[in-house]
């Protein structure tokens, strides 16, 4: 297994190109199966994530061009092996199951494992069912498997309990290919949820809202191949510009607006940063030490769950005490025993994680325990004295495309051992 090896105190500073957003790619290209057609996509970032999506694909008999080194994909599903999402790819990414929505769409059964509980909560997917039945599907759950059955789905209201970004996805692409108008209310305002309506418009859908609470579906007979670039990657782009601040340089990141991450700026902001803000660019400025600043996560446009972790770790050296809640997931404090092993003062009461800024880091063995939270840990090794080793980096394999090649463009002292 790979680890990496870090070793801290250099001031990053540069510019680093942003990959395609993982998380817009993933609904993205299971997106394809709601065509017969040639779906082509670029910026498609080289993750282990997409390359569990493309074996997936592959399984269900969906003829499969993989490009991804040079983060180009091309997807005809024009007919299907199988209609059966099998437990040991869905365990692995919990993602999968918004193939859930256009296969059931398309070819009018579906049938999915459960993804079960995972390392950052217990994530169930019912607001993805009840959404489903809604456009009329029959859904029974037998054997750790979800069956979904519907002759053709029939546009409907659909209003979601919470604004999940999964649901949301599903119930989309399940619309797109319904019979008459959908209205998707309550619905997840993120980024990504435009950039998959961008795609499903390439492909001939009719939707308009998207980004908004609510979004309007007219369904389609069929829809047709696409060619479609993947949004930059938001989480990427805050991760590098954490990395900046917490080291004390300047970093700016291209290949995505500020739009994206205003939340997280402007609490890059409130901590003492200078934030540029380009059409395609982000840079920021460090000016001294950070300085304490309270963070709650929220749905988009709050500030971002998945950036948790990483402005935690901009915090454990920041001057004074900050509170950081987390309102999304449970259980997503893992990486905070690991950043305490490098000497960070961090207190966790509930939901709200109390961060008492140090004044150095030392670097220690650690374990990385889920993707954003092995991110957190990288972070906190850029500016902790001496050597810090993180194992188990297969996860941030999952969501950062050459993270450690980045870094040294930087001028970051890290190493993968193999
Ligand atoms: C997506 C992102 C993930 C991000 C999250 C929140 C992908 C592949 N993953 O995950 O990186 O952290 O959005 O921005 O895009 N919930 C239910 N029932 C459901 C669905 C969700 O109770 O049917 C709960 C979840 O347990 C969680 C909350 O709702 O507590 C938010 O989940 P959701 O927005 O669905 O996140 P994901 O789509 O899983």
């Amino acid at each position: 297994m790979d680890r990496m090896r870090i070793r801290g105190g250099r001031p990053l500073k540069g510019t680093v190109q942003v990959s395609g957003a993982k998380n817009s790619a993933l609904p993205i290209l299971f997106s394809s199966l709601l065509s017969g057609q040639e779906c082509r996509y670029r910026r498609v970032p080289n993750l282990q994530d997409i390359r569990t999506t493309l074996k997936l694909l592959g399984q269900l008999g969906v003829q499969v061009d993989d490009g991804l080194t040079q983060n180009r994909v091309s997807l005809r599903a024009e007919k299907l092996d199988s209609l059966e999402a099998t437990y040991d790819l869905v365990r692995t990414m919990r993602a999968s199951v918004v193939v859930l929505g256009p296969m059931l769409a398309r070819f009018g059964q579906a049938k999915v494992s459960l993804p079960g509980g995972c390392a950052i909560g217990a994530r169930p997917i019912n607001f993805h069912l009840t959404g489903l039945e809604r456009l009329g599907a029959e859904i029974e759950l037998e054997s750790g498997y979800v069956l979904a059955r519907a002759k053709r789905l029939v546009g409907n209201r659909v209003p979601f309990e919470f604004p999940s970004v999964g649901a949301t996805e599903n119930v989309l692409m399940a619309a797109a290919l319904a019979k008459g108008e959908s209205l998707l209310e309550n619905c997840a305002k993120e980024p990504e949820i435009v950039d998959l309506a961008r795609a499903l418009r390439a492909m001939g859908a009719e939707i308009e809202g998207e980004g908004t609470e609510t979004i309007r579906v007219q369904g389609k007979d069929s829809l047709h191949g696409c060619d479609h670039e993947i949004m930059g990657d938001r989480i990427e782009a805050g991760t590098f510009l954490a990395a900046g601040f917490l080291t004390g340089g300047s970093v700016r990141v291209e290949g995505l607006g500020w739009e994206h991450l205003e939340a997280v700026l402007g609490k890059f902001e409130e901590s003492g940063a200078r934030i540029g803000r380009g059409e395609n660019h982000i840079e920021i400025f460090s000016q001294g030490k950070p300085k304490a600043t309270d963070i709650t996560t929220l749905p988009f446009p709050g500030f971002p769950t998945d950036m948790q972790a990483q402005f935690m770790s901009v915090m454990t050296v920041a001057e004074g005490a900050s509170m950081i809640s987390e309102t999304i997931f449970e259980n997503r404090f893992m990486h905070v025993p690991e950043l305490c092993r490098l000497g960070a003062d961090i207190t966790i009461r509930g939901n709200t994680a109390v961060v008492r800024g140090v004044s150095t880091l030392v670097g220690a063995p650690l374990m990385a325990t889920d993707l954003r939270a092995s991110a957190s840990l990288i972070l906190c090794g850029l500016v902790a004295s001496g050597e810090t080793e993180v194992s188990r980096i297969y996860h941030l394999d999952r969501g950062y495309e050459s993270m450690e090649k980045k870094l040294v463009t930087l001028g970051a002292d890290i190493e993968r051992l193999k």
